[in-house]
């Protein structure tokens, strides 16, 4: 059969890792024909539970699985993959400031980038979703020169899924129904879910929702939605986060729907005045392995403010990492 696939998970002893590397293994993320290698990459104090988890995913017997490297080294962790999903990374904790958050996760994400750059595969794919994903995204792109900019994406398809649901439930839809949503932005509170386009079952989501409820429910709903998780659960969205990042690199690899959209962070190109090289939520279609910007949507006033305010925050966070050196 085909050989496999190289899939490198970073955090892997971490939540999502945990819900992530079965679904992977299972051929959930790459479809069924692929056979998948995983390298997990891990700080040096995790690698026992990284091997715990190995244990556990050599005891599903996974017939697509074809091997487990585990590893605190990111230059062999990245060397030859073609998938990188870049999970792990330096959570904010009481009392820190920006700053310190951006200088910690450079910390990780500058020798990554290096990593990649230096031997992942000439197909590479890179999704990150450790937070602030978007710009840990390019925090890494920027040292890994030879990579060309559309293998760079943050996640921004958890937001994406959870725009969905809400909209089905208001209209009380089947999600399936649900199409053309998008997520603006950054994966962040000022992030913009954005129905100006949405269908449910072909037509106008906008016609049977009023702004009231876009802006006071839909909107912060949303954007709120990891705060209402950690609230319930009494831990950060995992299984979801996991789901997502599964959705987004199938997506990806293997194309989205006819007819249908996703919402991805890709590297701006300039479309909709986003400034280029910002690692922005766009509306992307993906056929041929690339994601393409959906382009000629019309943007209200109401969009404009919305993405503009979330724009100028990853635009902060660029000036925030160039200023301490990370770019
Ligand atoms: P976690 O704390 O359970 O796991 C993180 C893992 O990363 C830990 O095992 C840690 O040892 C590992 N790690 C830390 N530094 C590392 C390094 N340099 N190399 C390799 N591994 C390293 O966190 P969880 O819940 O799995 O979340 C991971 C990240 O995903 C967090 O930053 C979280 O904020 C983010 N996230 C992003 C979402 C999105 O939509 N973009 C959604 C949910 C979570």
């Amino acid at each position: 059969g085909p050989s496999p696939v190289k899939v490198t998970v970073t955090g892997a002893a971490g939540q999502i890792g945990y819900a992530l590397l079965f679904r992977i293994a299972s051929g959930a993320m790459l479809g069924p024909d692929t056979p998948v290698r995983l390298s997990l990459l891990e700080i040096t104090p995790a690698l026992k539970a990284a091997e715990g988890t190995a244990m556990e995913l050599d005891d599903c017997a996974f017939p697509l699985l074809a091997g487990i490297d585990i590893t605190d080294d990111a230059r062999s962790a990245f060397d030859g993959t073609s998938v990188a999903l870049l999970v792990g990374a330096r959570p904010r904790t009481a009392g820190m400031e920006r700053g310190d958050l951006l200088e910690a996760n450079g910390g990780i994400f500058k020798p990554q980038g290096e990593a990649i750059n230096a031997g992942a595969a000439d197909d590479v794919r890179i999704l990150v979703v450790g937070n602030p994903a978007n710009t840990n995204a390019l925090i890494a792109r920027t040292h890994a020169p030879d990579v060309p900019a559309d293998r760079w994406t943050a996640m921004m398809r958890l937001d994406h899924n959870r725009a969905l649901t809400q909209v089905a439930r208001r209209l009380d839809a089947p999600v399936a129904d649900i199409t053309r949503m998008t997520v603006w932005g950054n994966h962040s509170a000022t992030q913009y879910p954005d129905v100006s386009n949405a269908r449910v079952a072909g037509t106008p989501v906008r016609d049977r929702v009023d702004q009231e409820w876009l802006e006071s429910t839909f909107i912060p709903t949303v954007a709120k939605r990891g705060a209402a998780i950690i609230d319930a659960r009494g831990a950060s969205s995992a299984a979801s986060a996991a789901n997502a990042a599964i959705d987004h690199v199938h997506d990806w690899v293997l194309g989205t729907r006819d007819g249908d959209w996703v919402s991805a962070g890709i590297v701006s190109d300039g479309s909709y005045g986003i400034p280029e090289g910002l690692v922005a939520g766009f509306p992307v279609t993906s056929s041929g392995g690339s994601f393409q910007v959906v382009q000629g949507l019309e943007i209200d006033d109401f969009s404009r403010r919305r993405i503009d305010a979330s724009v100028a925050e990853l635009a902060d966070e660029q000036a925030a990492i160039r200023s301490l050196g990370l770019i």
